[in-house]
């Protein structure tokens, strides 16, 4: 049933590329430069009323929803906030029939996020769910659902859930984006385009296998590690950190990498790995800045850069090349290594993969 593969969160990260075509399968109308959504339950006409987006989620499908902030108010032009669901259910926030709640749930049972839809529906919001269970609590309360299609995932550790919510969250933003007229149909093309090569740049990504299994050996026995990125690659940051710690049990933490110099750089030794996710992008040259500064205080620079990227290859420790991709798939592509590192540094703690201690694969009680 693993399918030839070790375990179950090592067969569930190859099987990505597929996992995408499915979220995908039937949805993206090319020439239109458009995205059909079937149980969206929304008109273009509802859609262009809203005046804002409140994403909720706990845990990996947050971060999931902080790069969601970061595609929606890019392409659409919306003012997002992203909560995690058991703050924003306790903090009586400000919800109307204006805002249009967006639930994230992998499982869609988890019980704050449910009762995040219930805050939200009565205050008189919309909700829309973007969940992998069908029929799931969370999809059949809201009033809509977007639908990952990832099939079942039976690592505790999210990886193919996580990765097929970012492109549900991009198929959204892209229809969002189309009914309110924030994206135009040239534009549009281009996004599904870029949508449609996602597959076989997971497949580069995972070819990378071998070279993080080395990357997993040298630095498994640190107690520390530190991720940093900016943009969309700041969610990302925290999810790789998340991983780390969800099945390694090292201490590892997530920033903003324009963050460091307020606080966490004072961590920053010879002993401490800094996974730096240093694409060609927007906050390249920033990026860079920030890694020169962790390598003068003796911090071990773990890079993960674009392809060719020289300059970034020869002051990182460890590097770790990917293919150069859209801005709207590139998150999807960094968290192929990040994945893979926590896969291979708990296999070397001999740690249950799998079945990570107190953790459980859908949070049902607060
Ligand atoms: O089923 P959900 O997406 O609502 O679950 C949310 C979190 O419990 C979940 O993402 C958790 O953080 C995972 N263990 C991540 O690997």
């Amino acid at each position: 049933e693993k399918g030839g593969f070790r375990h179950f969160m090592l067969k569930e990260i190859f099987e990505q590329p597929r996992a995408v075509q499915d979220t995908m399968a039937g949805r993206l109308l090319e020439e239109e430069g458009n995205v059909y959504l079937e149980d969206l339950g929304l008109t273009d006409a509802e859609m262009a009323g809203f005046s804002r987006i409140c994403i909720v989620a706990c845990g990996t499908s947050w971060h999931a929803g902080l790069v969601g902030k970061f595609l929606l108010e890019e392409l659409c032009r919306i003012s997002v906030e992203v909560d995690i669901a058991s703050e924003f259910r306790y903090r009586n926030p400000v919800v109307s029939s204006g805002t249009l709640l967006l639930a994230i749930s992998q499982s869609g049972e988890t019980a704050d996020t449910l009762a995040a839809v219930r805050e939200a529906h009565g205050k008189g919001a919309k909700a829309i769910a973007i969940c992998n269970v069908v029929d799931s609590s969370i999809a059949r309360e809201a009033d809509g659902v977007v639908y990952t299609h990832a099939g079942l995932e039976i690592g505790v550790a999210s990886t193919k859930a996580f990765v097929t919510q970012l492109v549900a969250i991009s198929l959204f933003a892209l229809r969002f984006g189309r009914a309110t007229g924030a994206i135009s149909r040239e534009r549009g093309i281009e996004l599904t385009s870029s949508l449609l090569h996602l597959p076989a740049f997971i497949e580069e990504a995972l070819q990378l296998d071998t070279a993080v299994e080395s990357i997993a050996r040298r630095y498994h026995n640190s107690s520390d590690f530190l991720y940093l990125g900016r943009g969309y690659s700041y969610p990302i940051a925290l999810e790789g950190a998340l991983k780390l710690k969800e099945i390694s049990y090292i201490h590892a933490e997530g920033y903003p990498a324009g963050e460091m110099k307020h606080g966490p750089i004072a961590l920053i030794d010879e002993n401490m790995p800094v996974v730096m996710l240093v694409l060609r992008d927007r906050h390249y040259e920033k990026v860079v800045s920030n890694m020169e500064e962790v390598i003068a205080r003796g911090g071990r620079v773990i890079a993960l850069c674009s392809a060719g990227d020289s300059e970034t290859a020869q002051k990182a420790e460890a590097v770790l090349e990917l293919p150069s991709c859209a801005e709207i798939v590139a998150p999807i592509i960094l968290s192929i290594p990040l994945q893979l590192l926590a896969y291979h540094v708990s296999v070397l703690k001999g740690n249950d993969v799998d079945q990570p201690r107190n953790l459980a694969k859908s949070v049902t009680v607060e």
